[in-house]
This record gives structure tokens, C-alpha cells and sequence, in this order.
């Protein structure tokens, strides 16, 4: 078994991005016994498929990858890096595009949606995203790809491009990887709107919980988002309709372990005068020691490039292989 994701370095990390990715990431890492384990990276890469200032993108990654650690990735336990440092991405990208096809990409719904009506303003790095991140699995032979729904298109895509390139040059180079979307994973939906995801995008801050806020900022965040009138029922059933005070009771149970059933039992009948505190006091005591541990590495550069150094000379390592087979299997090295 072997783990492998990636994230796009964005600055501003919110409790949707811990609760539906990294908390994954953690997870698999803990799972992971003996010689095994997880490769996670920063996807600058792919990040160039939309403008940005070198500054902003150097600090993206570095925020991302003290983030990851602050939340639990482990640099000594699994390997953490940016793809950009790792040139083999980037070449069994090119090597990849001779065997990806033009239908295959133009069926992507993210190029649809980024694009927009601007197909033609679009980067052609936009169009080409997923063999790039075709790329990132198959150098690994990675077996699982934890993502969430939105890209397990891509993933299919991954799929397609290992069978065919192994199919049209007669080799069994590539393992076929498995999109790996964890089903409890929460969809987290913004405090102010419970029908909207929570986002970094979002104008308002008061919609979404920042890894950096502080504790009196959570829990003036936690007062002031929206709820209904009704106290919260005993039956989970009758949550339906509801969506700010589902989406309270979800993040809850993120941390407390719980099911809505559960969470419903305990304080059914009660509103969300009550409901409020005990789960300000319960984001305080999770996000607390991420915050601080996050605050303390954000600002080192030396500490976070030299991790990021680390992770990129091992992730190199595993990628050679694969890298050289390609070449020599389409007759470009022997
Ligand atoms: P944003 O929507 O803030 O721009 P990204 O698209 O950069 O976030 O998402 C990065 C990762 O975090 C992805 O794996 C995505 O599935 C996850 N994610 C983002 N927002 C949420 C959310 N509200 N609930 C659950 N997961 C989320
Ligand atoms: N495209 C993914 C996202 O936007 C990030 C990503 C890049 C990725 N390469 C990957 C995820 C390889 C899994 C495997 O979330």
C-alpha cells in the first residue's frame, strides 16, 4: 500500500481544509506500519495554472507545508515536499502528454469551471492539470489517492493514462491507482450561509474558521453564526431543512467523535444559547495547539525549507524508477 496526495499551497487555511483534507492525511500517516509511507506535497506545480506573484507563491507553500506539520504530518514519518523541487513531476508530465488524449482532457469539469467562458484566456497549464497530477501518482506506484469528490475525475484520468501507456508500449510500469475518498469526510459549510461551503474565497470572515484564528476570535465567530430558532431536536430526522444548524452539529461531531444521533440525545431541547459554548470550548481545545504549533513554525523559513529539502531528495528517490522506466519504455533512454 502506497499513499500519496496533494494540495494546492493557497494561503489562509480554514477548518473545511483540516476536517476535509489534512485531517485524511493524518489519519493514513497514523495507519501506516513499518517501511510504508505516505507521500504528501504541495502542488506549485499546479498552482501556476493561475496567476499569482512569485512572492505570493513562495509564501503559499511555506504557510501550506507549516500548516500540514502543525496539524500532524509528520516530515520524519511520511515524506513532505513541493513538487517544483522534485523535476521529475514535471518531466513524466511531458512524457505522459504523448499518451493522454485531447477528448479525455476537454471532459474535465474543473477546466469547465475554472475556465469558464474564457476558454480561450485560459492557461493551457490549466487545460493540462491533470496529467500533471497524473504524473504526481503514477512516479510513485501510489495504490490509494485520498481526494475529495471534486477530483476523483481526475483521478479516473490517472487511470486511463496508466492503462493505455502500459497497454500501448507492452510494459507493466504504471500501478493503477485506486481514488481513495474517505467517506465520513466532512463537507463543512460557512457559518453565515449553511447551503454555501466554507471557503477561503468567501468575502466574509466571519463565514469561516481560520487555522489562525485565536480562541476569542473562535468563539465570537461560533456566537455569531447563523442559526435558526428552533432548539435543537432529540431525533436527527428532524435536522432536515436546517442547514446552518446541521452544519453546527457536524463540526461537533468532527471533534467529539460522535454521530448527529448522539449529539441530538445530549442536547435535544436545547437551543443554541447552550449549543454555542460547548462547542466554541471544544474548537478552542482542537485548534488551539494546531494554532500555536502553527505560529511558532510559520515565520521559520530555515525549519520549513529544510524539511521541504528533506522530503523532496526522498521523494526524488522513489520517483527515479518509474521516471527512467517511461524513457527507456517509449525508446527515449536505454
Ligand atoms: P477553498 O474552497 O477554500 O478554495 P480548496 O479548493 O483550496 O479550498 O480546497 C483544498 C482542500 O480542502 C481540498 O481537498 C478540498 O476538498 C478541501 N475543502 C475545501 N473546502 C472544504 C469544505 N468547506 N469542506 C470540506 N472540505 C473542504
Ligand atoms: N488537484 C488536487 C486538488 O486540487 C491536488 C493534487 C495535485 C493532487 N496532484 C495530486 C491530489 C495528486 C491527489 C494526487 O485538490
Amino acid at each position: 500500500m502506497r499513499v500519496l496526495s496533494g494540495i494546492q499551497p493557497t494561503g489562509n487555511l480554514h477548518l473545511g481544509n483540516y476536517l476535509g483534507a489534512i485531517r485524511n492525511w493524518v489519519a493514513m500517516q497514523e495507519e501506516m506500519t513499518g517501511e510504508s509511507r505516505c507521500f504528501f506535497f504541495l502542488a506549485d506545480l499546479h498552482s501556476i495554472s493561475e496567476h499569482l506573484s512569485p512572492a505570493d507563491r513562495l509564501r503559499n507553500v511555506r504557510e501550506m507545508a507549516a500548516a500540514l506539520v502543525a496539524c500532524g504530518i509528520d516530515p520524519e514519518r511520511s515524506v513532505l515536499f513541493n513538487q517544483a523541487r522534485v523535476p521529475a513531476h514535471a518531466e513524466m508530465q511531458w512524457l505522459l502528454n504523448g499518451t493522454a488524449r485531447m477528448g479525455w482532457l476537454s471532459r474535465m469539469t474543473q477546466f469547465k469551471d475554472k475556465a469558464g467562458k474564457n476558454r480561450e484566456g485560459a492557461s493551457v497549464a490549466l487545460f493540462t492539470y491533470p496529467v500533471l497530477q497524473a504524473a504526481d501518482v503514477l512516479l510513485y506506484q501510489a495504490t490509494h489517492v485520498p481526494v475529495g469528490e471534486d477530483q476523483k475525475q481526475h483521478l479516473e484520468l490517472t487511470r486511463d493514462i496508466a492503462i493505455k501507456f502500459n497497454t500501448d508500449f507492452g510494459v507493466e510500469l504504471f500501478t493503477v491507482p485506486e481514488p481513495y475518498i474517505p467517506k465520513e469526510t466532512a463537507r463543512i459549510m460557512s457559518l453565515r450561509d449553511g447551503t454555501a461551503k466554507m471557503s477561503k474565497s468567501d468575502p466574509s470572515d466571519m463565514s469561516r474558521i481560520n487555522l489562525t484564528d485565536d480562541d476569542d476570535l473562535l468563539v465570537q465567530k461560533i456566537r455569531k453564526a447563523k442559526t435558526d430558532a428552533e432548539p435543537i431536536p432529540a431525533d436527527p430526522a428532524e435536522l432536515a431543512g436546517r442547514a446552518e444548524a446541521t452544519n453546527l452539529i457536524d463540526i461537533y461531531g468532527a471533534f467529539s467523535g460522535q454521530d448527529r444521533a448522539a449529539i441530538c440525545q445530549q442536547f435535544g431541547g436545547q437551543g443554541f444559547g447552550a449549543f454555542k459554548p460547548a462547542l466554541a470550548e471544544l474548537l478552542v481545545h482542537h485548534l488551539g495547539p494546531i494554532r500555536q504549533r502553527y505560529l511558532a513554525l510559520k515565520d521559520d523559513h530555515g525549519a520549513i525549507d529544510a524539511i521541504l529539502i528533506e522530503g523532496a531528495r526522498k521523494a526524488a528517490a522513489a520517483a527515479h524508477p518509474t521516471l527512467m522506466g517511461a524513457y527507456e519504455a517509449m525508446g527515449l533512454m536505454r
